[in-house]
């Protein structure tokens, strides 16, 4: 039986279209068509058996095409729709996507200008090291599959990540000590080992060879270096020292992402051209959160035009107040930070309460409190190599914050650090800034995150054999 809905839309929508479209053909072929259509009779004069039955089968076939139409039309409408409702968001913006507009080079490609910028960048000797001491994200959780294993470049280092098949993550060099095959490329996970692809050796999570295929015994030399590893608030971390110290400290657990009471609700990653300290140093940089941050995210990330969007009846305005850090865990800084959305410059509208903890060199909680709900932005920060690093936010947040919800939150947090990526991918690390009463947060910050590096840390090397210093 029919359905009400249908039915409506077969009387009212279907077959009226299938008869303008009908008339119209019979019209464009010669017929007559006078206004004379009222009747089966009239129809019957005017036009022949084999018209009639021609007439029937496009009628139908216009018909099934309506159909077809409505149909596909609504099944991609209700598929944004669950995109929308049901599924995080995940925005990557890779190198060269952003802030490479305004260059004389525009005959190139994005993606050239940005490693000409990389190239021409002046990079002075003062330059901190490039990889500090510390824990870094390599990829989240939920990129990582029982069974799976992926190769992961950063830090210098070549990473093979994979989960056991009963779910224990763990990082193993990618480079097999047996003739260099890559672990992670071709390899499999069996159990809780992970087999190289070239000759079938096989190794645990502590990188010790467990199995030879054309062997019965195992020589004490067959082992491979593991790198300390963590999972926490839904991603997978490594720890990296330059001289291959164990963790110092740990990565503090956030009990409402591993009690569910937060769930997750998107990503953001941007691809960055930059010095490692340059990303952490924006919190304390108040000067710029009164300025590169002032317009509303709907004045869009590009800096050039930004200022005279005509959105910008609304502001946003951060207030900033630096707490520091304890004697106890003299790796995290803590500041509070509040916004407020100033429309005409009369009302306030979606404020935010975040405290912000700077954990190590590589990770930053922001804990939210807004008129929706509590949350938290899980950032991250990797350097994939020396200037090339990979921030990531992730948002966990109360049922109260809908994932539809959680995706404008996302996408108000990422066009703000576009427009971060911009000013990033195009400046230099400045040693020595001249810095105003007002700045002296900055050369605190420096202070604190100088205690991520040590005597051996990794600089970058000024002296390549094509002489572009990469
Ligand atoms: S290179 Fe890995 S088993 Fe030979
Ligand atoms: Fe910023």
């Amino acid at each position: 039986m029919i359905s009400r809905i249908p039915r409506l839309l077969f009387e009212n929508v279907l077959v009226p279209v299938a008869d303008v479209l009908t008339k119209s053909v019979n019209n464009f072929a010669g017929h007559k068509s006078d206004h004379s259509y009222n009747s089966n009779a009239t129809r019957a004069a005017i036009i022949s058996e084999e018209e009639i039955e021609f007439y029937l089968n496009f009628k139908s076939a216009v018909l099934f095409l309506c159909l077809a139409l409505c149909i596909a039309g609504f099944s991609v409408l209700m598929y944004f729709l669950y995109v929308l409702v049901f599924v995080p968001y995940n925005r990557v913006r890779r190198l060269g996507s952003i802030g490479y507009q305004n260059h004389e080079e525009g005959h190139l490609s994005k993606k050239d200008i940005a490693n000409l910028v990389r190239r021409r960048r002046k990079v002075g000797d003062d330059l901190p090291p490039v990889f500090p001491n510390g824990w870094f994200r390599l990829v989240d959780s939920q990129q990582l599959e029982p069974g799976q294993v992926k190769q992961v470049t950063a830090l210098g280092e070549h990473f093979a990540v994979f989960r056991s098949k009963s779910g224990k993550a763990s990082i193993l060099d990618a480079y097999c000590p047996h003739m260099g095959g890559n672990l992670a490329v071709g390899g499999i996970v069996k159990n809780d080992c992970l087999e190289c692809p070239f000759h079938g050796w096989r190794f645990d999570g502590d990188g010790k060879c467990v199995a030879i295929p054309y062997s019965e015994k195992i020589p004490t030399f067959a082992k491979t270096k593991s790198w300390p590893c963590r999972e926490v608030n839904k991603a997978i971390f490594v720890w990296f020292h330059c001289d291959g110290k164990e963790p110092e400290w740990e990565i503090p657990d956030i009990s409402e992402i591993s009690t569910a009471k937060f769930t997750y609700k998107g990503r953001v990653e941007h691809h960055a051209n930059t010095h490692i300290q340059d990303v952490p140093e924006n919190g304390s940089d108040l000067a710029h959160l009164s300025h590169l941050h002032v317009p509303n995210a709907m004045s869009g990330a590009n800096l050039s035009t930004q200022y005279s969007s005509w959105w910008n009846f609304a502001e946003h305005i951060f207030r900033a107040q630096c707490i520091g850090s304890t004697d106890e865990e003299p790796h995290i800084s803590l500041f509070y930070l509040t916004h407020y959305l100033h429309v005409f410059k009369r009302f306030k509208l979606l404020s935010l309460n975040l405290n912000v903890y700077q954990i190590g060199p590589g990770i930053v909680h922001l804990h939210f409190n807004s008129p929706f709900g509590k949350g938290v932005f899980v950032q991250t920060l990797t350097p994939v190599e020396p200037l090339h690093l990979v921030l990531t936010h992730n948002l966990h947040a109360s049922w109260s914050i809908p994932v539809w919800l959680g995706r404008i939150f996302l996408y108000l947090e990422a066009i703000q650090v576009d427009r971060d990526v911009m000013i990033w991918n195009n400046k230099t690390f400045e040693p020595r800034p001249k810095l105003l009463k007002e700045d002296s947060l900055i050369a605190k910050y420096r202070r604190w995150y100088s205690q991520f590096y040590t005597e051996n840390s990794p600089r970058l090397s000024l002296k390549s054999e094509d002489g572009n210093g990469w």
